[in-house]
């Protein structure tokens, strides 16, 4: 089968979160089973650009209402990466060395997804599937069905993942015009809220819609997001498919950023060595328990809870934890977790920004990793911590509720149920009682090194879905 993924982002071309290690992921392991997979994202300033090698296979001009912008086709030529990459270098929209949060967003995701499909359209060959994922693509469903020029991809079918559903790609009807003639009887598929909104559009087009956890498809049909009830109308053709990882990337048997591979057999070993060499970096004492946070600095991580949680966890337990936090996003809550390095200079420390390499050693070398989020579609660090042993700590909430249990319940971490600094608070409270009971912590431990997120099964349902699209659009 012929598949097309289309994103804003794809590990390791460009990375700002979960979503790239999912578009960097599914595509290799559906590969693998004889599948001819191909990823297509835009093509931003990015070291990953600028180190490997690209050929261009075709160049146009895309039309975006009254605007030409030349575009590029760029293809990866290593192989290494497991699929075929395709960049699209839109150069006056994205060579730019952010991949969002420009005042023309608009504009750049709608270019994006022009020029996709207008290369497509000049293909000898079309996908068997598009499968589309965020609101960065999820106009193409729409375009693809009922603009005049993309009359020859109408019967392909695609379908839209929801990675987050609080991003809409909202947009007023005065830029109708950016697309592409369409038949004007279906306008009524780009409105929600009296505004254009691609994801809304993507839910109304696409053949199918996926979110990233069954608990959180559960949760956007009746939280308020302003989509719900077009969620509850398109039900029918909605499902839940939990994330995997990729256990290529994600090994602590073989993974070279670690000071010391191990896996079940000697994790006690491997993790304390990760740990000290972890600790020495930031002047921590590795005796002490160390709670980590991985992720975006952002509310809807809980990520605002942070210093409060830090300060009131260090009051109670004297000093006798060590905190570490990476990540980057907004201003205060970055300026709050700075200041706290003046006050707590032997136990805490934030690393301000992305670093991969870093995020591996901090997943193998902590004991517990803190996700507080108040939305969490999928969430892939709970997956992370667990394969290398560390114990996650997660608010009930998406994807976490369907991969965590409660180790009182005979599960796999630490689970606690609002966004509060009490609640998380509560749950470092009971971490630390744990955590001088090596037997038990060992035991939640190896429960978690034991659980199997691999993408290759998840990779599979997602062709069984595509077979059962195509087939329904056979019988249509
Ligand atoms: C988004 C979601 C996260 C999910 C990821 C990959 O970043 O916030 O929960 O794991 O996408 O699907």
């Amino acid at each position: 089968m012929k598949i097309f993924h289309i994103g804003a982002e794809c590990y390791p071309a460009a990375k700002v979160g979960g979503l790239a290690d999912v578009i960097g992921a599914l595509p290799k392991y559906q590969n693998k089973s004889e599948n001819d997979v191909s990823v297509i994202i835009p093509c931003y300033q990015t070291v990953f650009k600028l180190e490997n090698h690209f050929e261009c296979i075709n160049f146009g001009k895309l039309k975006l209402g009254y605007f030409n912008f030349p575009y590029r086709i760029l293809k990866e030529t290593s192989g290494k990466l497991g699929f075929e990459l395709y960049l699209i270098e839109i150069p006056e929209l994205f060579d730019r060395p952010e991949i969002y949060n420009y005042r023309d967003d608009t504009e750049r995701f709608l270019s994006f997804q022009i020029a996709a499909l207008d290369w497509i359209n000049g293909l000898n060959s079309f996908p068997d599937i598009i499968h589309c994922h965020d609101h960065h693509t999820g106009l193409i469903p729409f375009m693809k069905n009922y603009c005049f020029k993309y009359e020859k991809l109408k019967n392909i079918p695609t379908i839209i993942t929801i990675h987050n559903g609080m991003y809409q790609g909202i947009f007023t009807f005065n830029k109708l015009y950016y697309l592409p003639e369409f038949d004007l009887i279906h306008i009524k598929d780009l409105e929600w809220g009296n505004c254009i909104n691609s994801l809304a559009a993507a839910i109304k087009c696409a053949d199918e819609i996926t979110t990233v956890s069954t608990a959180y498809l559960n949760e956007i049909n009746y939280s308020d997001n302003g989509l719900e009830t077009l969620f509850q109308r398109m039900r029918h053709k909605s499902r839940g498919i939990l994330n995997g990882i990729d256990l290529d990337v994600w090994d602590p048997k073989r993974d070279p950023m670690l000071d010391m591979n191990y896996s079940i057999a000697d994790f006690y070993e491997g993790k304390q060595k990760n740990k000290e060499q972890l600790c020495s970096l930031f002047n921590m004492n590795p005796e002490k328990p160390l709670f980590s946070f991985i992720g975006r600095l952002y509310n809807e991580k809980g990520a605002d809870l942070l210093y409060k949680a830090v300060t009131s966890a260090m009051t109670v337990h004297k000093d006798e934890i060590n905190f570490l936090i990476l990540g980057y996003g907004d201003n205060e809550i970055e300026n709050q977790l700075k200041g706290l390095l003046e006050v707590y200079k032997n136990n805490y420390h934030v690393h301000i920004g992305y670093n991969e390499e870093l995020a591996h050693k901090t997943y193998a070398g902590s004991d517990f990793i803190l996700i507080p989020s108040r939305i969490e579609p999928c969430g892939l660090n709970q997956m992370y911590a667990m394969r290398y042993g560390t114990v996650p700590i997660v608010r009930r909430t998406g994807g976490l509720k369907d991969t965590i249990t409660d180790f009182e319940d005979n599960g796999n971490g630490i689970c606690h149920d609002q966004a509060t600094v009490e609640d998380i608070c509560d749950a470092v409270q009971r971490a630390v009682d744990l955590y001088p009971n090596k037997d038990a912590i060992g035991q939640i431990r190896i429960k978690g090194m034991n659980t199997n997120h691999s993408w290759e099964h998840v990779s599979q349902e997602y062709i069984e879905l595509y077979n059962l699209i195509i087939a329904k659009r056979h019988e249509n």
